[in-house]
Protein backbone atom coordinates (compact mmCIF):
# COMPACT_ATOMS: atom_id res chain seq x y z
CA UNK A 1 0.00 0.00 0.00
CA UNK A 2 1.38 3.41 -1.06
CA UNK A 3 0.62 6.15 1.49
CA UNK A 4 1.01 9.63 0.24
CA UNK A 5 4.34 11.48 1.53
CA UNK A 6 4.43 14.54 3.43
CA UNK A 7 0.35 14.74 2.93
CA UNK A 8 -1.93 17.82 3.00
CA UNK A 9 -5.52 18.37 3.52
CA UNK A 10 -6.83 21.67 3.24
CA UNK A 11 -10.93 21.99 4.91
CA UNK A 12 -12.49 25.01 3.25
CA UNK A 13 -14.69 26.73 5.51
CA UNK A 14 -14.16 27.14 9.26
CA UNK A 15 -17.57 27.13 10.77
CA UNK A 16 -18.63 24.23 12.94
CA UNK A 17 -18.65 21.63 10.32
CA UNK A 18 -14.98 23.09 8.47
CA UNK A 19 -13.49 23.35 12.44
CA UNK A 20 -14.82 19.85 13.55
CA UNK A 21 -13.35 17.95 10.40
CA UNK A 22 -9.90 19.76 10.92
CA UNK A 23 -10.17 18.75 14.50
CA UNK A 24 -11.47 15.22 14.13
CA UNK A 25 -8.12 14.84 11.34
CA UNK A 26 -5.55 15.82 13.67
CA UNK A 27 -6.88 13.78 16.47
CA UNK A 28 -6.92 10.67 14.14
CA UNK A 29 -3.61 12.17 12.33
CA UNK A 30 -5.72 11.78 9.55
CA UNK A 31 -3.02 13.75 6.87
CA UNK A 32 0.70 15.23 7.91
CA UNK A 33 -0.51 19.02 7.88
CA UNK A 34 -3.93 19.97 8.21
CA UNK A 35 -4.90 23.48 6.66
CA UNK A 36 -8.24 25.60 7.07
CA UNK A 37 -9.31 28.18 5.01
CA UNK A 38 -12.60 30.70 5.09
CA UNK A 39 -12.59 34.17 3.60
CA UNK A 40 -13.22 35.38 7.54
CA UNK A 41 -9.78 36.41 8.79
CA UNK A 42 -10.62 36.61 12.02
CA UNK A 43 -12.31 33.26 12.41
CA UNK A 44 -10.27 31.32 10.96
CA UNK A 45 -7.45 32.15 12.69
CA UNK A 46 -9.06 31.76 16.01
CA UNK A 47 -10.33 28.25 14.93
CA UNK A 48 -6.30 27.57 13.95
CA UNK A 49 -4.78 28.72 16.97
CA UNK A 50 -7.11 26.68 19.16
CA UNK A 51 -6.88 24.08 17.44
CA UNK A 52 -2.86 24.43 17.62
CA UNK A 53 -3.09 24.71 21.24
CA UNK A 54 -3.93 21.30 21.31
CA UNK A 55 -1.93 19.44 18.99
CA UNK A 56 0.84 18.42 21.70
CA UNK A 57 -2.10 15.84 22.46
CA UNK A 58 -3.00 15.10 19.11
CA UNK A 59 -1.98 12.59 15.97
CA UNK A 60 -0.65 15.48 14.03
CA UNK A 61 0.99 18.35 15.17
CA UNK A 62 0.80 20.39 11.85
CA UNK A 63 -2.14 22.65 11.78
CA UNK A 64 -1.77 25.63 9.64
CA UNK A 65 -4.52 27.94 8.40
CA UNK A 66 -6.20 31.44 7.66
CA UNK A 67 -7.76 33.62 4.59
CA UNK A 68 -5.63 33.76 1.69
CA UNK A 69 -5.81 31.50 -1.11
CA UNK A 70 -2.11 30.17 -1.16
CA UNK A 71 -2.86 28.36 1.88
CA UNK A 72 -5.00 25.69 0.00
CA UNK A 73 -1.60 25.07 -2.22
CA UNK A 74 0.39 21.59 -2.27
CA UNK A 75 -3.15 20.13 -0.85
CA UNK A 76 -3.65 16.51 -1.93
CA UNK A 77 -7.16 16.50 -0.33
CA UNK A 78 -9.25 19.69 -0.54
CA UNK A 79 -12.61 19.33 2.11
CA UNK A 80 -15.36 21.25 1.23
CA UNK A 81 -17.59 22.63 4.15
CA UNK A 82 -18.22 26.52 3.61
CA UNK A 83 -21.74 27.38 2.93
CA UNK A 84 -25.40 28.36 4.27
CA UNK A 85 -26.05 25.57 6.69
CA UNK A 86 -29.14 23.99 7.10
CA UNK A 87 -31.69 25.81 10.14
CA UNK A 88 -34.87 23.75 12.17
CA UNK A 89 -37.04 22.49 9.60
CA UNK A 90 -35.28 23.45 6.31
CA UNK A 91 -34.12 20.54 4.15
CA UNK A 92 -31.04 20.58 2.68
CA UNK A 93 -31.87 20.86 -0.92
CA UNK A 94 -33.16 23.93 0.41
CA UNK A 95 -29.66 25.31 0.45
CA UNK A 96 -29.01 24.53 -3.51
CA UNK A 97 -29.26 27.49 -4.83
CA UNK A 98 -26.90 29.75 -2.47
CA UNK A 99 -24.67 27.08 -1.87
CA UNK A 100 -24.35 26.45 -5.15
CA UNK A 101 -23.18 29.61 -6.12
CA UNK A 102 -20.45 29.93 -3.06
CA UNK A 103 -19.12 26.49 -4.49
CA UNK A 104 -19.21 28.20 -8.07
CA UNK A 105 -17.44 30.98 -7.03
CA UNK A 106 -14.91 29.31 -5.11
CA UNK A 107 -14.05 26.13 -7.61
CA UNK A 108 -12.17 27.80 -10.27
CA UNK A 109 -9.88 29.55 -7.24
CA UNK A 110 -9.12 26.16 -5.42
CA UNK A 111 -8.23 24.56 -8.59
CA UNK A 112 -6.21 27.10 -9.18
CA UNK A 113 -3.80 26.42 -6.64
CA UNK A 114 -4.52 22.70 -5.78
CA UNK A 115 -5.05 21.02 -9.68
CA UNK A 116 -4.41 18.07 -8.85
CA UNK A 117 -6.47 17.28 -5.57
CA UNK A 118 -8.87 14.96 -4.52
CA UNK A 119 -11.91 17.36 -3.69
CA UNK A 120 -14.35 15.81 -1.23
CA UNK A 121 -18.26 18.04 -0.81
CA UNK A 122 -19.75 17.85 1.97
CA UNK A 123 -21.56 21.19 1.81
CA UNK A 124 -25.06 20.75 1.33
CA UNK A 125 -26.73 19.52 -0.82
CA UNK A 126 -23.67 17.67 -1.08
CA UNK A 127 -25.04 15.24 -3.64
CA UNK A 128 -26.38 18.51 -5.97
CA UNK A 129 -23.02 20.45 -5.81
CA UNK A 130 -20.82 17.93 -6.48
CA UNK A 131 -22.82 17.06 -9.91
CA UNK A 132 -22.92 20.74 -10.30
CA UNK A 133 -19.06 21.23 -9.59
CA UNK A 134 -18.29 18.00 -11.67
CA UNK A 135 -19.48 19.59 -14.76
CA UNK A 136 -18.17 23.17 -14.37
CA UNK A 137 -14.41 21.77 -13.56
CA UNK A 138 -14.46 19.19 -16.00
CA UNK A 139 -12.69 17.53 -13.27
CA UNK A 140 -12.59 13.57 -14.17
CA UNK A 141 -15.64 11.80 -11.85
CA UNK A 142 -13.15 10.03 -9.72
CA UNK A 143 -11.87 12.98 -8.33
CA UNK A 144 -14.75 14.96 -6.91
CA UNK A 145 -16.91 13.37 -5.04
CA UNK A 146 -19.10 13.97 -2.20
CA UNK A 147 -19.17 12.75 2.08
CA UNK A 148 -22.62 11.71 0.86
CA UNK A 149 -24.00 8.87 3.27
CA UNK A 150 -20.69 7.79 4.97
CA UNK A 151 -22.10 9.71 7.81
CA UNK A 152 -25.74 8.46 7.44
CA UNK A 153 -23.86 4.37 7.48
CA UNK A 154 -22.44 5.46 10.89
CA UNK A 155 -25.81 6.51 11.95
CA UNK A 156 -27.74 2.99 10.94
CA UNK A 157 -24.45 0.96 12.52
CA UNK A 158 -25.07 2.93 15.61
CA UNK A 159 -28.22 2.27 16.27
CA UNK A 160 -28.00 -1.95 14.78
CA UNK A 161 -25.05 -2.30 17.03
CA UNK A 162 -27.19 -1.14 19.93
CA UNK A 163 -29.86 -3.32 19.19
CA UNK A 164 -27.95 -6.20 18.56
CA UNK A 165 -25.51 -5.88 21.22
CA UNK A 166 -22.50 -5.86 19.13
CA UNK A 167 -19.67 -3.50 18.13
CA UNK A 168 -20.48 -0.78 15.59
CA UNK A 169 -17.56 -2.34 13.40
CA UNK A 170 -19.29 -5.80 13.43
CA UNK A 171 -22.72 -4.15 11.68
CA UNK A 172 -22.50 -4.61 8.11
CA UNK A 173 -25.19 -1.94 6.64
CA UNK A 174 -25.13 0.60 3.77
CA UNK A 175 -27.12 3.30 3.52
CA UNK A 176 -27.06 4.69 -0.19
CA UNK A 177 -28.58 7.15 -2.22
CA UNK A 178 -28.93 11.27 -1.48
CA UNK A 179 -27.76 12.39 1.39
CA UNK A 180 -31.00 13.41 2.08
CA UNK A 181 -35.07 12.44 2.18
CA UNK A 182 -34.51 10.24 -0.25
CA UNK A 183 -32.09 7.80 1.13
CA UNK A 184 -32.43 4.15 2.39
CA UNK A 185 -30.59 1.51 3.70
CA UNK A 186 -29.48 -1.63 2.03
CA UNK A 187 -31.73 -4.36 3.51
CA UNK A 188 -31.06 -6.97 1.35
CA UNK A 189 -27.26 -7.19 2.13
CA UNK A 190 -27.51 -6.07 5.97
CA UNK A 191 -25.57 -8.78 8.14
CA UNK A 192 -24.56 -8.86 11.60
CA UNK A 193 -21.12 -10.42 11.33
CA UNK A 194 -22.25 -12.89 9.02
CA UNK A 195 -25.68 -13.44 10.12
CA UNK A 196 -28.61 -11.38 8.15
CA UNK A 197 -29.88 -8.90 10.04
CA UNK A 198 -33.48 -10.16 10.46
CA UNK A 199 -31.58 -13.75 11.80
CA UNK A 200 -29.68 -11.82 14.25
CA UNK A 201 -30.83 -12.86 17.81
CA UNK A 202 -30.34 -10.14 20.00
CA UNK A 203 -29.27 -9.78 23.75
CA UNK A 204 -33.58 -9.13 24.38
CA UNK A 205 -33.42 -12.92 22.89
CA UNK A 206 -35.99 -11.31 20.10
CA UNK A 207 -34.74 -10.64 16.60
CA UNK A 208 -35.80 -7.77 14.41
CA UNK A 209 -38.70 -7.52 12.70
CA UNK A 210 -38.92 -5.54 9.22
CA UNK A 211 -41.47 -3.04 10.92
CA UNK A 212 -38.56 -2.20 13.25
CA UNK A 213 -35.99 -1.62 10.63
CA UNK A 214 -38.04 0.17 8.71
CA UNK A 215 -38.46 2.90 11.47
CA UNK A 216 -34.89 2.89 12.16
CA UNK A 217 -34.19 3.68 8.71
CA UNK A 218 -36.58 6.63 9.08
CA UNK A 219 -34.94 7.60 11.97
CA UNK A 220 -31.48 7.86 10.70
CA UNK A 221 -33.00 9.28 7.66
CA UNK A 222 -34.09 12.05 9.82
CA UNK A 223 -31.27 12.43 12.49
CA UNK A 224 -29.87 15.42 11.01
CA UNK A 225 -33.25 17.34 11.78
CA UNK A 226 -33.21 16.19 15.55
CA UNK A 227 -29.55 17.08 16.04
CA UNK A 228 -30.24 21.00 14.42
CA UNK A 229 -33.42 20.92 16.12
CA UNK A 230 -31.65 20.72 19.79
CA UNK A 231 -28.41 22.39 18.97
CA UNK A 232 -28.30 24.52 15.70
CA UNK A 233 -26.48 22.35 13.94
CA UNK A 234 -24.45 18.21 13.45
CA UNK A 235 -20.86 18.76 13.51
CA UNK A 236 -19.09 16.04 15.31
CA UNK A 237 -20.34 12.99 13.23
CA UNK A 238 -19.85 15.16 9.84
CA UNK A 239 -16.42 15.96 11.06
CA UNK A 240 -15.29 12.56 12.19
CA UNK A 241 -16.85 10.93 8.61
CA UNK A 242 -14.78 13.43 6.72
CA UNK A 243 -11.50 12.47 8.53
CA UNK A 244 -12.05 8.92 7.63
CA UNK A 245 -12.65 9.90 3.85
CA UNK A 246 -9.14 12.06 3.93
CA UNK A 247 -7.08 9.25 5.21
CA UNK A 248 -8.96 6.39 2.73
CA UNK A 249 -7.52 8.65 0.22
CA UNK A 250 -4.04 9.59 1.56
CA UNK A 251 -3.14 6.09 2.97
CA UNK A 252 -4.40 4.74 -0.21
CA UNK A 253 -6.35 2.73 1.66
CA UNK A 254 -9.13 0.89 -0.98
CA UNK A 255 -11.38 1.29 1.14
CA UNK A 256 -15.27 0.80 0.67
CA UNK A 257 -17.04 3.97 1.59
CA UNK A 258 -20.46 4.61 0.83
CA UNK A 259 -19.28 8.49 -1.08
CA UNK A 260 -21.32 10.21 -3.40
CA UNK A 261 -19.75 10.45 -6.83
CA UNK A 262 -21.37 11.45 -10.57
CA UNK A 263 -22.06 8.04 -11.44
CA UNK A 264 -21.51 7.02 -15.12
CA UNK A 265 -23.63 4.20 -15.74
CA UNK A 266 -24.04 2.32 -12.58
CA UNK A 267 -27.12 0.47 -13.22
CA UNK A 268 -28.72 2.54 -15.68
CA UNK A 269 -27.90 5.71 -13.40
CA UNK A 270 -25.71 8.64 -15.78
CA UNK A 271 -25.13 11.98 -14.50
CA UNK A 272 -26.03 12.26 -10.99
CA UNK A 273 -24.08 12.12 -8.10
CA UNK A 274 -25.58 9.49 -5.50
CA UNK A 275 -23.91 7.26 -2.87
CA UNK A 276 -22.86 3.54 -3.50
CA UNK A 277 -20.58 1.48 -2.42
CA UNK A 278 -17.47 2.64 -4.03
CA UNK A 279 -13.83 2.60 -3.43
CA UNK A 280 -12.16 5.25 -2.30
CA UNK A 281 -8.32 5.29 -2.62
CA UNK A 282 -5.68 7.99 -3.39
CA UNK A 283 -6.91 8.04 -6.85
CA UNK A 284 -10.37 9.06 -5.19
CA UNK A 285 -13.80 7.10 -5.65
CA UNK A 286 -14.91 4.60 -7.98
CA UNK A 287 -17.93 3.54 -7.36
CA UNK A 288 -18.33 -0.36 -7.10
CA UNK A 289 -20.48 -1.74 -10.31
CA UNK A 290 -21.12 -4.99 -8.86
CA UNK A 291 -22.69 -3.87 -6.17
CA UNK A 292 -26.20 -5.68 -6.01
CA UNK A 293 -29.55 -4.38 -5.12
CA UNK A 294 -32.89 -5.92 -4.37
CA UNK A 295 -35.85 -4.70 -7.10
CA UNK A 296 -36.93 -2.48 -4.50
CA UNK A 297 -33.77 -0.65 -3.67
CA UNK A 298 -32.86 -0.47 -7.33
CA UNK A 299 -36.46 1.18 -7.33
CA UNK A 300 -35.78 3.44 -4.49
CA UNK A 301 -31.82 4.23 -5.81
CA UNK A 302 -34.14 5.55 -8.87
CA UNK A 303 -36.11 7.88 -7.27
CA UNK A 304 -33.36 9.24 -5.27
CA UNK A 305 -31.62 9.35 -8.74
CA UNK A 306 -34.76 11.31 -10.15
CA UNK A 307 -35.36 13.64 -6.96
CA UNK A 308 -31.31 15.07 -7.57
CA UNK A 309 -31.59 15.32 -11.11
CA UNK A 310 -34.85 17.64 -10.77
CA UNK A 311 -33.14 19.74 -8.24
CA UNK A 312 -29.90 19.82 -10.21
CA UNK A 313 -31.35 20.77 -13.65
CA UNK A 314 -33.55 23.57 -11.93
CA UNK A 315 -30.08 25.19 -11.33
CA UNK A 316 -28.12 24.61 -14.54
C1 LIG B 1 -25.92 15.86 8.59
O1 LIG B 1 -26.48 14.89 8.10
C2 LIG B 1 -26.64 18.14 8.22
O2 LIG B 1 -25.93 16.87 6.44
C3 LIG B 1 -25.71 17.09 7.78
O3 LIG B 1 -25.55 15.86 9.77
Amino acid sequence: MTVIENSKVTVVGAGSVGSSTAYAALIRGSARHVALYDIATEKVEAEVLDLAHGTQFTGTSDITGGSDISVVEGSHVVVITAGAKQHPGQTRIELAGTNAGILGSMMPQLLEVAPNAIYVIVTNPCDVLTVLAQESTGLPTERIFASGTVLDTSRLRWKLAQRAGVSTSSVHAYIVGEHGDTEFPLWSKATIGTVPILDWVTPRGDRMTVEELDSIAVDVRDAAYKVIQGKGATNYAIGLSSARIIEAILKDEHAVMPVSPVLQGFHGIDGVALSVPSVVSAAGARPVIETAFAPNELELLHRSAEALKGVADSLR
